[in-house]
């Protein structure tokens, strides 16, 4: 079969290969923050990280320091032309770390492939190009993916390929509006395409402790992902990782010198968190996940 569950599915939860689809429909939650810091912290810690850009506005992209606008091919390439393999878009940052970029016609895509969403052809493109990859000599121990900010075609591929999610998300007023929607979409993807995929959790970014209103989001989310355990849902397991991001100043400066923040500013307090958060994502136990 010509597909990556045989690379995906663990042989030993040590040497199952990682996908992480870091998404959430609202814009501004910190979704191109985390994947950017978090795939290169677990560099930093000496995994194989392939970080996908899956938005078409090419944050991640430029936060990497790649211009999107002078890319002979990227993912766009990829998943309109049977004829670009991954490997012909994938960058190299440096050894263990590599990028498949994204640049603005990758708005194009959901209408492009159209015409095969109904066989599901279109929903698993991202999954079926990458499996040669997967077996080659370039091939990454952990994919961080990260989702434009909308439930559609291309987020529909990120969850198709990827194994968990992760949602990035402030601790505002209304924070946990759109979650139910967001897990609705997880769980169609899962019934339809990928039996494996899981929501590993929410991770809360810019975050202010202190203030009254965090702390009451934080309980009210704290009290759906509880209600969530005795369900048959893909958030099961879902955790409120550890630990938050807190906002941090240099985070927010790093992404116009297309720098990481462990380039840009390492002994920050952005670069301590993601660094540990990065810990305990590959810490949590990866049997029997869903
Ligand atoms: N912890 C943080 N502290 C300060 N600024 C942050 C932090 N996380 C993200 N930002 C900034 O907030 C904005 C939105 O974050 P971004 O990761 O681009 O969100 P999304 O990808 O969900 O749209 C960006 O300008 C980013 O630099
Ligand atoms: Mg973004």
């Amino acid at each position: 079969m010509n597909d990556i569950a045989s690379v995906v599915a663990p042989t030993s939860a040590a040497s199952a290969l990682r996908v992480i689809a870091v998404m959430n429909q609202k814009g501004g939650v910190g979704k191109t923050t985390t994947a950017v810091n978090l795939g290169a912290a677990m560099a930093r810690l000496g995994r194989r990280v392939l970080m996908i850009d899956l938005d078409p506005q090419a944050h991640m992209t430029l936060h990497m320091g790649i211009d999107p606008t002078q890319l002979e091919t990227s993912v766009y390439h990829v998943l309109t032309d049977d004829d670009v393999p991954v490997s012909d878009a994938v960058r190299i940052i440096h050894d263990g770390l590599a990028v498949l970029p994204s640049e603005v016609n990758l708005a194009g895509v959901e209408t492009e492939l159209a015409p095969k969403m109904v066989t599901g052809l279109a929903q698993r493109v991202l999954r079926a190009k990458l499996a040669p990859y997967l077996r080659g000599p370039q091939a990454p121990e952990v994919i961080v993916i990260d989702c434009p900010p909308s439930l559609g075609l291309l987020t529909i591929n990120a969850l198709t390929l990827a194994r968990e999610v992760i949602v990035p998300m402030q601790a505002h007023f209304l924070a946990l509006q759109g979650l139910g929607k967001l897990l609705e979409t997880v769980a169609l993807v899962r019934q339809a395409f990928n039996p494996d995929l899981t929501v590993s959790g929410v991770v809360l970014c810019m975050h202010e402790s202190q203030t009254l209103l965090a702390g009451e989001v934080v309980a009210d989310l704290t009290q759906f992902l509880e209600q969530g355990r005795q369900q048959d849902v893909p958030w099961r397991r879902a955790q409120l990782l550890a630990p938050p991001i807190r906002r941090n100043i240099k985070l927010a400066e790093c992404p116009s010198f297309g720098k990481t923040i462990f380039d840009y500013a390492p002994a920050c307090a952005g670069a301590q968190d993601y660094q540990q958060l990065a810990q305990s994502v590959l810490a949590m136990p990866q049997d029997a996940a869903s």
